[in-house]
């Protein structure tokens, strides 16, 4: 049985105040003991943010898959778990676009971090013209096969994020996300073997908020999500990990 999980991406949002947000949040976390919850805040927040809220896991957005060396700007996974952290997003469909990320370095990022003792969060999902050109199952399904360590099971969380979906207030048809959640599944057991595949997280993203969450969390192979805009604040992310719970 698979624990839900609601996890907030803040992006490049919030400040040492925001971290007051954190209190409402950790305290909703308290009274959903069934349910996993985390907020991944901008590198520089991570220390105050996992001392500030110790029963709050916290994470980081992105790591190189490089333990140390001459990788300037870099963080690595090492030193995220140092620094307090207990998993990290790795894909997320805005460095893919921004950065030119491609699917073998979301790949080693992931392994990186599983290595360093912390949860990866592998991102996949496609554009509106791949939906459009009916596309979106293949293209899921190769950054899938590109992008997931081989590690599997608990360590390891999938979110299938529209790109379309991502910060615009539309969300797929709860159709559209069954079966595009139960392709993850069966591609992440072809890649891992059942058993290490029912142990996997898939995450919806893109645009869940207080009034959709359940409908989406009711859907089949939809364990939990991960959320940008309305993790920003106690107010709007507490009533999804409720809806959750
Ligand atoms: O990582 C989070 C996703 O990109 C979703 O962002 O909830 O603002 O649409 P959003």
């Amino acid at each position: 049985m698979r624990r839900r999980l609601i996890a907030g991406n803040w992006k490049m949002n919030g400040s040492r105040e925001s971290l007051a947000e954190l209190d409402g949040i950790a305290a909703a976390a308290g009274a959903a003991p069934g349910v996993d919850v985390a907020i991944c805040p901008p590198f520089t927040l991570i220390e105050r943010a996992a001392a500030r809220t110790p029963t709050l896991p916290i994470g980081a957005q992105d790591c190189h898959s490089a333990p140390k060396g001459a990788h300037t700007g870099c963080v690595s996974a090492g030193m995220l778990a140092e620094a307090g952290a207990r998993l990290v997003i790795v894909g997320h469909s805005e460095r893919r676009a921004a950065q030119g990320e491609t699917d073998a370095q979301v790949k080693a990022k992931a392994e990186a971090a599983i290595a360093a003792g912390l949860t990866a969060i592998v991102c996949v999902g496609e554009t509106e013209e791949q939906r459009e050109a009916g596309e979106a199952e293949a293209v899921v399904s190769a950054q899938l096969r590109g992008s997931v360590p081989v590690a599997g099971g608990d360590v390891l969380v999938v979110a299938y994020e529209p790109v379309w979906a991502i910060g615009t207030g539309r969300i797929p048809s709860l159709e559209d996300v069954r079966v595009m959640h139960l392709e993850v599944r069966a591609v992440l057991s072809d890649l891992l073997g059942a058993d290490r595949a029912e142990a996997v997280r898939i995450l919806y993203g893109g645009s869940m908020n207080a009034a959709n969450a359940a409908d989406l969390l009711a859907v089949p192979n939809v364990d939990g999500g991960l959320i940008g805009g309305a993790s920003l604040t106690a107010a709007a992310f507490v009533p999804i990990i409720e809806a959750a719970a």
